[in-house]
């Protein structure tokens, strides 16, 4: 329509000028769609994150580690709050976004359907893991729908703390022991592929990429920042005296980029469609924690009926 075609040209006009797009703002339904996608699915990416990391807080190697493994997973409770809250303001509800996870029917990070097998995992998903998170969540501090980015702004303060006591846990083992530097080389070997598929397919194979693209909810490409992501990690890497596990991985001294190897594609969309290692299990784990957690959201909202407030809304 052609009064649809004026609004939607203020619209872009709006985001070319960096402005800020808000909740009561007007915006096409296909950019509230997009962002309902992209944020409902991080926020899910935050709390199945606590599962593989929660795994190790009762056999952190000292109280510190313990202390601090426990710190970082409350961080990723409330990342996955704030991003619940922020998708709140696009209209669609709390209980339709986790009835969506807890179907099976939304997607989150294919990183968090991998076992953690030793401590030296924790610390490589602290490194590998947060810091991929990271150079994403800088670039998407930036996006033009103004919830998303104030919630980046606040969760990206917290990833580097995540990212930094990862890298000591793995600069730690890594002047260990031999069997130490054996753990983390081993750990290091299983979770660097599954890491550069977080920033999702090629360019050239995602669909969603154009419009995120041109409204500016992503300002970077998935290739742009997976390259980014390893030429900021591969140096840190060998700081330590690690291998990253990739025989084609040179430095092109004319781009000044690590060219690495292809990506197996077939495995991350076995593992994003359901099939990875861990998939039925965090699934199981998330839907226990919601049952058992129902007398909670019970009796708050019985609270919050006695003091006349609306269930589910702050005071
Ligand atoms: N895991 C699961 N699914 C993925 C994926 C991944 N790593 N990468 C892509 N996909 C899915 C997409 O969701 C899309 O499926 P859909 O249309 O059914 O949703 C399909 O694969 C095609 O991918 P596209 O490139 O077209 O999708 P996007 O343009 O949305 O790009 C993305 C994917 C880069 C993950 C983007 O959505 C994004 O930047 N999301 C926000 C950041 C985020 O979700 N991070 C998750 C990690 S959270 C985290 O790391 C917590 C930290 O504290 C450790």
């Amino acid at each position: 329509m052609a009064e649809d075609n004026g609004k939607l040209e203020r619209f872009e006009a709006r985001i070319n000028a960096g402005e800020k797009i808000e909740p009561k703002d007007w915006m096409p339904e296909r950019y509230r769609q997009q962002l309902i996608r992209m944020m409902s699915q991080h926020a899910h990416s935050e709390v199945v994150g606590m599962l593989p990391e929660g795994n190790w807080i009762t056999r952190a190697p000292s109280l510190r580690r313990k202390m601090v493994l426990l710190a970082k997973v409350q961080d990723e409770a409330g990342h996955g709050h704030y991003l619940y809250s922020a998708t709140e303001t696009l209209g669609v509800t709390r209980e339709e976004m986790l009835e969506k996870l807890l179907s099976g029917k939304a997607k989150y990070s294919n990183i968090f359907n991998y076992p953690t097998l030793t401590w030296a995992d924790i610390g490589v998903i602290g490194w590998l893991v947060d810091g991929a998170a990271i150079v994403n969540q800088t670039m998407l501090a930036k996006t033009s729908y103004g919830p998303y980015s104030r919630a980046m702004i606040r969760i990206c303060k917290e990833e580097n703390f995540h990212k930094k006591q990862g890298y000591e846990i793995v600069a730690t083992m890594a002047r260990g022991t031999p069997a130490q530097r054996k753990m983390v080389q081993d750990a290091l070997n299983r979770w660097w592929w599954p890491t550069l598929m977080m920033f999702g397919p090629h360019d050239k194979d995602s669909p969603n990429s154009g419009d995120l693209l041109r409204w500016k909810v992503k300002l970077k490409t998935n290739d742009e920042l997976r390259q980014r992501f390893v030429d900021i990690t591969v140096p840190q890497a060998h700081a330590v005296g690690l291998t990253i596990p990739d025989p084609e991985l040179r430095y092109n001294e004319e781009t000044g980029h690590w060219e690495f190897g292809e990506i197996d594609w077939d495995e991350f969309w076995r593992v994003i469609r359901g099939n990875g290692p861990c998939n039925k299990e965090r699934l199981a784990a998330r839907r226990k924690a919601h049952q058992e957690g129902a007398w909670v959201r019970a009796a708050a909202e019985a609270y919050a009926r006695k003091h006349g407030r609306e269930p589910g809304k702050a005071a």
